[in-house]
């Protein structure tokens, strides 16, 4: 197997995105393939997309690594926000690897992306707490305490103004769902991003996610104290961070 490469797959709740990568880098080194999430969310078919993603990139003889957009506990997926019900308690990694016909490596996809900041963008060399908020369909988080990863924080669910998930009102999908312009999301954001300073004092914070290819439109109108940084890998972070652990876990 090739020592420095890996391939990462990022599943989320609107595409599946793949693609090869230098893992002592970060960098891509294929180009980024993509599929939509298909419809309803259903454990066979998003297993079908991976390997059709696979099969896209030739199928190269490395580690995979792929995220899921849910509590993700020993290989079995805990929680389904934006995908089928189906998913909650199964023993996904067993049915991808049967599914793929490989070994792989899976994580949940706001953990990815905050290990990929750590190792190779903006949270990289901090000491204290960076929490990485993914804002995408939904909401991650991503923990990171002197470069180690505490998974499963799921801030997205937190209640929220009679919400059950504050993401429900404050992801990037909910935003366009409620045609709120950049600023009062920004606003809205504000209120989040103080609770979760309150409640945990983070040293940074890093905004990821797909909106983080236009900062310039909402951060400047989230005013809370702790700084904020723009992620250096964009929409590349979950892709980049599961190829990443998928090398980590096998050079152990
Ligand atoms: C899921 C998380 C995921 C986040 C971003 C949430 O709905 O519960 O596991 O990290 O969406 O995809």
């Amino acid at each position: 197997m090739a020592a420095h490469k890996a391939v990462g797959v990022d599943i989320g709740g609107t595409g599946v995105k793949a693609a090869l990568v230098d893992v002592s880098t970060g960098e891509l080194l294929s180009e980024r393939h993509k599929v939509a999430t298909p419809q309803g969310g259903e454990p066979e078919d998003i297993i079908a997309a991976v390997a059709q993603l696979l099969k896209e990139l030739g199928s190269p003889d490395v580690e995979v690594g792929v995220t899921f957009p849910a509590i993700v506990r020993h290989g079995k997926t805990m929680s389904a926000a934006n995908v089928s019900e189906r998913w909650i308690g199964l023993e996904a990694e067993t049915l991808f690897e049967q599914g793929l016909g490989r070994d792989i490596t899976f994580v949940n996809d706001a953990d990815a992306a905050g290990v990929a900041e750590q190792q190779f963008g903006a949270a990289k060399d901090q000491q204290g707490l960076v929490i990485v908020t993914t804002l995408g369909t939904g909401i991650g988080t991503a923990f990171i305490y002197r470069g180690v990863l505490q998974p499963n924080t799921e801030l997205g669910h937190l209640q929220w103004k009679g919400e059950e998930s504050a993401e429900t009102l404050l992801s990037a999908r909910a935003r366009e769902r409620r045609d709120l312009d950049w600023p009062d999301w920004g606003g809205e954001l504000t209120d989040y991003y103080r609770h979760l300073e309150l409640l945990f004092s983070p040293e940074l914070f890093v905004i990821s996610g797909g909106v983080s290819k236009k900062p310039e439109k909402f951060v400047p109108f989230i005013d809370i104290e702790t700084p904020i940084a723009i992620a250096k890998l964009k929409n590349n972070a979950g892709i980049i961070g599961a190829a990443h652990l998928a090398h980590l876990s096998s050079a152990r």
